[in-house]
């Protein structure tokens, strides 16, 4: 998804804004309320990736919510420590500097407004760096010297979310009765391929008027997961049936995991990809970092055979990740529906 087209006042410095300008007035407080604290019995699942049953917790929580916590994950605490250390590195610059690394007209790498922006008619109250690959060309020009350091905190946080985007899918897979041999982007010890790694830095300023600002609008992420790390602010609401919007705040040492749309259709629509939006604060700077995990680019995503039977026929056509991700640039949260098959 690229935004075409930056709006005029697309660049403005919002870490030093006094005002919420017209252009990112999004509502009245009304609609912000709903955001509801998840408590009692609506509580995003947290799992424990040791506990012995984690396989149909897994499975639980994609069906029922299509978002989890994942606690004893294995990334250790200086991993994620020092890449948000380094996302506030890269949004404390100026912003001139950060403008050096801005995605072009077309792109989908670099530094600049939510690439969802195209969608909506008002601006959010957010900036990101999306990495594709290597993140060495972003970095040279945020720190013409000293950029190895970023480039290094990078690489071994994608290694670490590699591993554990692999494991969780294998849960998922698992969860869903399938084993290596369906899966035929599985190596031959069982290790998923995956397409280029994204990762997604976003950075949400402490903004002047919270109630009508958004941080990030609602969407669906064209994944088959997302893992999530976000600082210790809350910000982050995903739209639950029934209940509206409920906040997923941050748990020290959890990160966040979100079904996709590309294992949406992978299960045949068993586990829904979640809506989700980003809210900001008066107060706190907001920072979060996501791991975009898809397979790799040759692969068609189909609905799993083992999942199809006479009364469960496919409800969706086989995607490339790049050819959904065409039809999410045009059809955006409908996308979906674009690739589903007649019945
Ligand atoms: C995202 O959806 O990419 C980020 C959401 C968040 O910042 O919590
Ligand atoms: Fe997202």
């Amino acid at each position: 998804m690229s935004s075409k087209l930056l709006k005029p006042d697309s660049h403005l410095d919002l870490n030093s804004m006094k005002e919420l300008p017209d252009s990112y007035a999004w509502s009245s407080s009304a609609d912000h309320a709903d955001g509801q604290n998840s408590s009692g019995s609506d509580l995003v699942p947290v799992i424990n990736l040791e506990d012995p049953n984690v396989m149909m917790h897994v499975g639980h929580a994609c069906k029922t919510w299509g978002v989890f916590y994942v606690m004893n994950h294995g990334v250790p605490m200086t991993v994620l420590d020092d890449m948000k250390a380094s996302g506030r590195d890269v949004f404390s610059l100026p912003l001139e500097q950060k403008l050096r690394a801005a995605r072009s007209a077309d792109g989908v790498s670099g530094y600049g407004v939510a690439q969802i922006s195209s969608f909506f008619p008002k601006l959010m109250w957010s900036e990101g760096l999306t990495i594709v690959g290597s993140p060495h060309e972003h970095a040279q020009k945020l720190w013409p010297q000293g950029h190895i350091h970023f480039c290094e905190v990078v690489e071994e946080y994608k290694k670490e979310m590699n591993k554990l985007a692999n494991k969780i899918m294998w849960l998922v897979l698992g969860s869903l009765g399938i084993t290596k041999g369906d899966i035929k982007w599985a190596g031959p010890t069982g290790e998923l391929k995956e397409a280029c790694p994204v990762l997604q830095l976003n950075s949400y300023p402490a903004c002047p008027d919270p109630d009508r600002a958004m941080g990030l609008a609602a969407h669906t992420d064209s994944t088959l997961l997302t893992i999530l790390h976000q600082n210790n602010t809350s910000g982050l609401q995903v739209r639950r049936e029934g209940t509206g919007w409920v906040t997923v705040p941050p748990i020290r040492d959890a990160l966040v995991v979100n079904v996709g749309d590309l294992l949406h259709i992978l299960s045949n629509g068993l586990y829904s990809s979640v809506l989700h939006r980003a809210m900001v604060n008066r107060t706190q700077h907001r920072l979060s970092v996501a791991y975009l995990y898809g397979p790799p680019s040759n692969v068609r995503i189909s609905p799993l055979s083992k999942l199809i039977d006479n009364s469960h026929p496919p409800l969706y056509r086989p995607v490339t990740w790049s050819e959904y991700l065409g039809t999410k640039a045009k059809h955006f949260n409908n996308a979906l529906s674009f690739v589903r098959l007649c019945a």
